[in-house]
């Protein structure tokens, strides 16, 4: 799905803009309503008006909109009786509510005015926010008639229609050009990381019957081991397995070696000059019991510290530096390949 980002736009600001958050709930219902899921008893296919009552986001050409249409003139009094109190009479905003016009060539000033006129890209994203959010505390009270005249009023006040018996129409939408459009480019990269690295999988991505390693203990929602599929078939369902690389563990074996003089892992792995290291990943720091932990890792501990790819990365990457005092006398592995490689062997021990 293509997203929009701001030209100026050098680092997030707070809130993302409206029309970022309807690309991702956009995004979400399509993942709700179109994951199959691999349990028949995990719940159940969406009904044609419970998607409808999602599916309402309108697109920069116009794709959603309803029949219907409005002329600033119908707009006005509407306007007037359930937006002004807030956006003021002429959009200029009360108090400290949005303004809604004006603020023409400021962009690149240090406190640019952005408002429908200066700054939003697509008049589509003004008709969906009207009728998705507003007015404010009443939110999806207006009919599509009404979203149409008070988008065209908006419009007219910003002086993007100049005729205020235009009528605003599905069809003459798409013609309808805003100021700062250009201001914005298409972000043509992939909305996940896991589709930043290619196509995912969809189905039987892993050669071993999977295992369940976490319980949603509060919820109980976890299937039992063993469920139907629409075919028929008995499979084993999986809680979400961490992605595991066997190559790259493989190599972490070799990259272990360094750590073998101090640590141990596997079902006989004791104490020794270090910890024990198995179920290292992802648990808390420093909780091997009977291992004496040097002061610097208690505290590190009592902070909050949880061995992850981050964390352990940093602190193999150099001990000391990233634990003033740390008892382990290792020079670090400086090399990231050998440290990526090291925590994938890790992770495969309990
Ligand atoms: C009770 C006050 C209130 C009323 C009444 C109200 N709005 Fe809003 N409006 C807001 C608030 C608050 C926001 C900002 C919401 C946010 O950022 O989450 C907003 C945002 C907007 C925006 C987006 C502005 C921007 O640049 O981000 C538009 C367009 C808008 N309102 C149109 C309308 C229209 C049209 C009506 C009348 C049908 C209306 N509003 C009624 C409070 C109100
Ligand atoms: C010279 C011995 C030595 C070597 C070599 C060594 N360690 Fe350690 N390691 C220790 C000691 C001692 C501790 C406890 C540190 C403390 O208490 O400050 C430790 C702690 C750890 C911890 C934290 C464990 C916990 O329970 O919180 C991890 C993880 C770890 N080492 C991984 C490694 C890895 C991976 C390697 C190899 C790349 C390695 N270590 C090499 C001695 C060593």
């Amino acid at each position: 799905m293509l997203k929009l980002v701001d030209r100026f736009a050098v680092r997030p600001s707070g809130f993302p803009p409206p029309w970022v958050l309807f690309t991702t709930l956009a995004t979400l219902a399509t993942l709700l309503f179109t994951t199959p899921s691999l349990a028949n008893d995990l719940g159940r296919a969406a009904t044609p008006a419970e998607i409808a009552a999602w599916d309402i986001d309108i697109r920069p050409d116009g794709q959603g909109l309803p029949e219907g249409g409005g002329t600033p003139a119908d707009g006005e009094p509407i306007y007037n009786d359930r937006c002004a109190t807030c956006h003021g009479v002429f959009g200029e905003g009360e108090g400290r509510w949005p303004v809604l016009v004006g603020g023409d060539g400021t962009l690149e000033d240090d406190r640019p005015v952005k408002t429908i006129g200066s700054y939003w890209p697509y008049a589509s994203t003004v008709w969906d926010y009207i009728h998705r959010a507003m007015p404010f505390g009443d939110a999806q009270s207006l009919g599509d008639d009404e979203v149409y005249a008070l988008t065209a009023y908006v419009l007219y006040m910003n002086d993007i229609i100049d005729d205020e018996d235009f009528e605003l129409t599905r069809e003459n939408f798409a013609d309808i050009e805003m100021p700062n459009e250009g201001g914005f480019i298409a972000d043509e990269r992939p909305d996940t990381m896991t589709l930043a690295k290619g196509e995912p999988c969809m189905s039987d991505c892993t050669p071993e019957p999977v295992k369940i390693t976490m319980r949603a203990a509060v919820l109980d929602v976890t299937p039992e081991t063993e469920a139907t599929t629409d075919e028929g078939e008995t499979v084993t369902i999986a809680a979400t397995a961490p992605a595991f690389d066997a190559d790259l563990a493989a190599k972490g074996k070799k990259v272990f070696k360094k750590c073998g003089a101090c640590h141990q892992v596997g079902e006989k792995a004791k104490n020794r000059t270090g910890p024990l290291l198995n179920g290292v990943m992802g648990r808390a720091a420093g909780e091997v019991e009977k291992f004496r932990y040097s002061k610097a890792m208690k505290k590190a501990a009592a902070e909050g510290l949880i061995w992850n790819a981050e964390t352990l990365g940093w602190y193999l990457e150099a001990p000391r530096t990233f634990m003033k005092g740390t008892k382990m006398s290792f020079k670090g592995l400086p090399d990231e390949d050998d440290r990526a490689a090291v925590i994938e062997y890790l992770k495969q021990f309990e």
